[in-house]
């Protein structure tokens, strides 16, 4: 297939650096955004009366049916082409002829790669929001069903106080709103055109940038500067800053769905569907979904820093160096949209040990706050207080018991002002129950978040 520049070489490329500069077998995925892209450009030659408004018409037509051809398989993107940009260009010019060769009259691949690339990038945008959108509907299910399921909360991965399932989810809901917003943030500030830029300096033709913008849906309407419209890619490293923020919290994640899968824990079961056996151990059923997702956070990491050191020199405007900015970030969206997909399953087909999780919570003493705070209510100075619980988890640690298993007579020997209502005060119901300050797990708490988060998806339904 013949390149776009021809004319002035007396040679052909070589063949082994032709492979290493083509990057066609990577930006193929952008055909539909790259043929999008040309039918605004071509919509606006005619009515610019750049070109006529029959060769406009025909180029229409004729990438129309390029795309269709594509869908269906009827026609193969050949990898001899260098780009998909050559590619769509020269399958339209042997369709169509002669106005085939006027679509890129007052356009470089420049501006165009970079229209690609944003309009490709906006769709993955929204298409990773939708999937953060279906994780939260989970957590939020989870939620609504366990705002009384006791578990301990730790600090320092020791059982520290006690908490709801309810509230530890309510954590990863929080963490997916501002992955959410961060990802609005970025659409927004990324929704405009570059298309009429040129190479670099803009064209001398009358071409109506405005008009392309907002066919395209730019809703901030062309670019200021077509320098910098060619060569920003500052909405790729936002994303994929995004997206890196967004696997740590999966990553985190996963890494509490292992611990409390393990044999050790045993808090959740993870669902058949989404574990896997070892070849050689029949007993095991291991977490490799979360595990996979917490491994894959390290190539998303990676992304992002190859980005950032590939723009890092270069000189304005356009260079070569900004191809590779694809493989990494395509690689890396396809990972976290992947990861999102999985990882929502995993969840939402997990069980919840309810029972093992609130005696896990007793057993580690998470209700011992609570009992000095119960002295502190009767007079007793915190510091004493402190020391007073901290003798009796002593003792229960010594004959292997909860707190609420200890004897009337085992408090009173500790302090006197120890009464029957002591066995109240640290029941797990009472201990998370007045747990009421704003973002605390108390059940009243609990059900406030709750209504915010069905609000709060709504809210971003209605959005789109
Ligand atoms: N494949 C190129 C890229 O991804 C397209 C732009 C080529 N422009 C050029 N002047 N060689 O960046």
């Amino acid at each position: 297939m013949a390149n776009l520049w021809g004319g002035r070489f007396t040679e052909a490329t070589d063949a082994s650096a032709y492979r290493f500069n083509q990057s066609i077998s990577f930006d193929r995925r952008m055909y539909k955004e790259d043929i999008e892209g040309s039918i605004a450009h071509a919509r606006m030659l005619g009515k610019q009366g750049i070109v006529s408004e029959e060769e406009s018409r025909e180029m229409i037509r004729g990438l129309e049916e390029i795309k269709e051809d594509i869908d269906s398989g009827k026609l193969v993107i050949s990898e001899e082409a260098e780009d998909i940009h050559s590619f769509i260009e020269s399958v339209l010019t042997q369709r169509i002829g002669e106005a085939g060769k006027k679509l890129h009259t007052g356009r470089s691949r420049n501006d165009q790669v970079a229209l690609d690339m944003k309009l490709y990038t906006r769709g993955r945008v929204s298409e990773t929001d939708g999937l953060l959108d279906k994780l939260q509907r989970v957590l939020l299910s989870v939620m609504e069903q366990n705002t009384e399921t006791f578990m301990p909360g730790f600090t320092h991965l020791q059982k520290a106080q006690p908490v709801t399932l309810a509230h530890h989810m309510g954590a990863y809901f929080e963490m997916f709103i501002r992955d959410r917003h961060r990802l609005a943030d970025i659409y927004q500030r990324m929704n405009t055109c570059p298309l009429g830029s040129g190479a670099l300096a803009g064209t001398t033709y009358e071409l109506d940038r405005d008009m392309t913008a907002e066919t395209l849906g730019f809703t901030g309407g062309p670019t200021r500067n077509s320098m910098d419209s060619v060569s920003d890619r500052d909405y790729l490293i936002e994303y994929l800053s995004a997206l890196s923020v967004i696997m740590m919290h999966l990553s985190r994640f996963s890494e509490e769905i292992i611990i409390w899968n393990s044999n050790e824990y045993r808090f959740v079961e993870i669902d058949d569907r989404y574990s896997t056996g070892s070849s050689i151990m029949p007993q095991k059923k291991n977490p490799d979904i979360a595990e996979l997702v917490r491994g894959k956070t390290g190539r998303v990491y990676g992304a992002l820093m190859s980005l950032l050191v590939t723009m890092k020199g270069i000189p304005l405007a356009y260079d070569k160096d900004m191809q590779e900015d694809k493989e990494v970030a395509f690689d890396a969206m396809d990972t976290v949209n992947d990861c999102l997909r999985e990882f929502t399953g995993m969840l939402s087909t997990i069980s919840f040990n309810k029972d093992i999780m609130e005696d896990s919570a007793k057993k580690g003493f998470t209700n011992a706050t609570d009992a000095a705070d119960y002295l502190v209510k009767k007079g007793v100075p915190f510091r004493d207080a402190h020391s007073v619980v901290g003798r009796l988890v002593l003792k229960c640690v010594g004959s292997g018991i909860s707190m609420d298993m200890l004897s009337m007579d085992d408090y009173k020997a500790e302090s006197p002002v120890f009464e029957e209502d002591i066995y109240e005060a640290i029941s797990m119901k009472n201990c998370v129950e007045k747990r009421l300050t704003k973002g605390a797990p108390g059940r009243e708490r609990m059900n406030e978040a709750i209504r915010f988060y069905r609000v709060y998806l709504e809210d971003m339904a209605g959005q789109e």
